[in-house]
Order: structure tokens, then sequence, then C-alpha cells
């Protein structure tokens, strides 16, 4: 929509980041809560569910597919499970906006539904890698086709039975994983997925909070076909993705002090606190907890002077959404910073090694990118505008760059902040971030 891409930032130079916020629910664990309370027997109750547009889209898609859902009301959302096969083919294409979660997990637990349907995205989905999703459902038997490029849409087209496999992921994703896992759920005999390094293992905890066995072999994730799931109860953690804009932006200002609260530390996703701290950043762990099969703990942020590093590339899949806000932490901090092993950055929700590098260098900061990382000299932010190519991550970022730069930044295309951080920008002005939203 025209009125969307005119959304912008205008976020003035200066401020501190102070005091105690809660940023809204882990989107992953959202996207997981309602695909697997819908295929479970019973009802599930979730609370903290992220009301951004992504989990929203799968909350649509399981409606559109007849399942009853309440909410949410205030991150609450009760899921009237219709059990392993209860599933109704939805009347029209099931558009998942701009969200790879849903997509990708969608492809596998519908391949092996009976059912026949078409995922649909926006334009920076179906512009997406999903070969990565369609070639190991195919070896599994089952007909998700995708176009000749290999993108959205994907039309699933009903088979009489999908059989187990034992996948090795070609690339470390989380989405990949989950995909075949979840269509292993459908699968005759074992599934078994090995992945490259760990990643975010958020579908293994709730298939097992729901009741469901996964066995885990070192880097090996097993199920057997078949199984019911039971309903059960799921408080969903602050996202430690939407917690990382107010880590950086607390670290670069001078003068800030802020306590993040009920962050998720799963730790296939605390990369991003390891990466600052190795800069020198000051983030406090406290109150640590356990809700629900996830690791929670409240964060304490302080300003600190940050020095460059070389990424250790162990931490890439342990922090891949947060290199946006990464690289502008590294544009503040003193000397040269190097990225390297994350090539997956330039297909995610837009080209993040690109849109990072042109948005710094227009803010007068020698960013260099390479084509799996980028090389960053810190030095002084300047004012100006910059380009999120739509992409919410993107948005953020720049965003919280002010705080350190000597002159105001404008930031284009920045509606899709709603599709992870719907409250974005009234939370960041009342922790002190200067900053006006400007709709076309
Ligand atoms: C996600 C996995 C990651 C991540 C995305 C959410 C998930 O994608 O970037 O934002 O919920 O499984 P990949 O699996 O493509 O790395």
């Amino acid at each position: 929509m025209l009125s969307d891409s005119l959304t912008e930032f205008h976020v003035s130079p200066g401020g501190s980041l102070c005091g105690r916020i809660r940023v809204p629910g882990d989107k992953s664990i959202s996207h997981r809560s309602i695909m697997l309370g819908s295929l479970a027997d019973g009802v599930t109750r979730v609370s903290g569910f992220l009301q951004g547009e992504d989990s929203l889209a799968t909350l649509g898609a399981f409606r559109a597919m007849g399942v009853e859902i309440e909410g949410p009301h205030d991150g609450r959302v009760v899921i009237h499970g219709v059990g392993r096969k209860g599933l109704k083919a939805p009347a029209q294409p099931l558009d998942l906006g701009n969200s790879g979660t849903s997509m990708r997990l969608l492809a596998g637990l519908l391949a092996g539904q009976g059912l026949d349907l078409v995922l649909t995205g926006d334009a920076s989905l179906s512009g997406r890698p999903m070969r990565r999703v369609t070639a190991p459902l195919a070896q599994m038997g089952a007909r998700v086709e995708a176009t000749d490029a290999g993108t959205a849409p994907l039309h699933i087209r009903p088979v009489e039975a999908l059989h187990g496999i034992d996948f090795a992921l070609p690339v470390a994703s989380a989405q990949v994983k989950s995909c075949v896992l979840l269509a292993g759920l459908y699968a005759d005999g074992e599934t078994c997925v090995t992945e490259p390094a760990p990643t975010r293992d958020h579908t293994e905890r709730m298939l097992q909070g729901f009741g469901y066995e996964v066995r885990r072999e070192g880097n090996r994730i097993c199920l057997r076909g078949g199984g019911r799931l039971r309903a059960c109860d799921i408080d969903v953690p602050a996202d430690i993705s939407s917690a990382a804009f107010f880590l950086v932006g607390a670290s670069i200002a001078p003068g800030s002090d802020l306590l993040l609260e009920h962050v998720g530390m799963n730790p296939t996703r605390d990369g991003v606190i390891n990466i600052l701290r190795l800069m020198g950043a000051d983030i406090e762990v406290s109150n640590e907890r356990s809700m629900g099969g996830e690791p929670v703990a409240d964060l304490r942020v302080r300003h600190a002077a940050l020095h460059g590093i070389h990424i250790p590339e162990d931490q890439v899949p342990l922090a891949i959404d947060e290199f946006p806000a990464l690289f502008v932490a590294a544009a503040c901090a003193e000397g040269e910073t190097v990225l390297t092993g994350a090539e997956e950055l330039r297909v995610k929700e837009s080209d993040r090694i690109q849109a990072m590098a042109d948005g710094l260098q227009a803010l007068g900061i020698d960013a260099r990118p390479t084509p799996d990382g980028m090389i960053i000299q810190g030095g002084a932010l300047h004012g100006g505008e910059v380009d999120s190519h739509g992409d919410h991550r993107i948005a953020m970022s720049f965003a919280m760059a002010a705080l350190r730069a000597d002159g105001g930044i404008r930031i284009r295309d920045c509606a899709n902040v709603n599709t992870s951080f719907p409250d974005f920008g009234r939370l960041a002005g009342e922790a002190g971030l200067h900053i006006v939203t400007e709709n076309g």
C-alpha cells in the first residue's frame, strides 16, 4: 500500500535510555504457540502473545483453516485445538504477509494434511528462497510447489502419505529445521534433522511442552510421526530480538541506565548479549527463571565505551536477527568490527548487509559490505536520511543510531515495524529516544 511505504521515523539526535520497560512477546514463540495449540487436543491458553502483524498472520491462517481462536486481548489468546487432523482447507489462499516463519513452518505443518491450498506473501516474502523447504519436503513425499524461481506462492497439494527422512540442513536455519520436524509429525517412521550449528530450538522445546517426544543427540534432532499433542498453557517471554535495539541504544548513549524485564534468554538466542559484552558492553543479568520450558531474565544495561571486535562465527546463528542493531553498535565503537560467515543476512526481510552498509555510509560511517558480512570502522555518526527497505529491524536499528548522531535521522518505509514491534515508537519514546512517526 502506498501509505505504508510513506511511514517514516524522524528521530532527533541525542538523549539517553532510562527506566524500566517490557518489550513485546517473542515472535518465534508466538507463531509456534498458535501452530501447536491449533493441532493439539484441548484448549491452549497463551499469555504475552506478540500482537504484531507476523504472528497475527499465523493466527489468521489457522482461523481460516477452521480453528476457533479467542483474542488476542492484551496478549492473551485462547486456542480451541482441533487435533492433529482437524484442519480444514481455507476458502482462499493464506496470505502470510511479510512473515518467513509463517510460510516456512506452515509449508511443513500442512504438507501431510491431505489439503489443497496456497500460501502467499508480500513482495519481500515473495522474493525469499523457498527451495530450502520444498526440497526436503519433496524427499518426504510431499507436493509443495514453488515458482520456477523457487519462491512463493507455494501450492500445497494433497498426498497419500509422508515418510520420515534423515536430513542434514545445508544452512543453519531454524525455519527449515522446524519445517521438516513439523512435517515429520505426519510422516511414517522417524524424521531426523542434523544442524550444522545450533539454531533456535523453540519448536523442539514447545513440542515437548505439548507432551510430544523429541530426541536430541548432539546436533541431531529426531521425532516419530503419528503422536498427539496435549494442550497446555504458554507464557511468552519478551523478545530478545526486540530487546536488542534497546541493549544497543543504551550501550551507545551516554547516561543510559535501562532495565528490560522478562526477556527470553534461550541459549540459542543470546548471541547479541555475548557479542555486545565482547565489545565492552555493561549488561547485568538478574532474576533468572524458567517459564514454560524457556529461560527468562531481567537485563540491566548501562552506557559503556564499546570497542571493535572480530565477531566469533559461532555466535552468528545465535544472533542472526540482531546484526542490524549490532552494526549500529559497531559504528559507535572504537576501532574496527569485522563480521564474517553471515551470508544468510542477504536473504532476510531485506538484504541486511547491503541495506545497513548503505544507511551507515549515508550517516558518514566507513562500512564496507562483503559477500558474507561487513567491515565497519567506528566513527562519528552524522544526521541524514536512510531507507529501511521495508525491513522492521533496519528501521529500528537506525532509530537507535540517532542517540549518538550529531543531527536528526529520517528513516523511510517504516510501516513494517508493526510486523514485530507495533509499539516501538511509544516505548522507545518513553525510554528517552526523541522519535516521531509520520504517516505519509
Ligand atoms: C526464525 C528463524 C530465523 C530468524 C527468523 C525467525 C524462527 O530464520 O531469522 O526471524 O522463528 O524460526 P532462519 O531459519 O531463516 O535463520
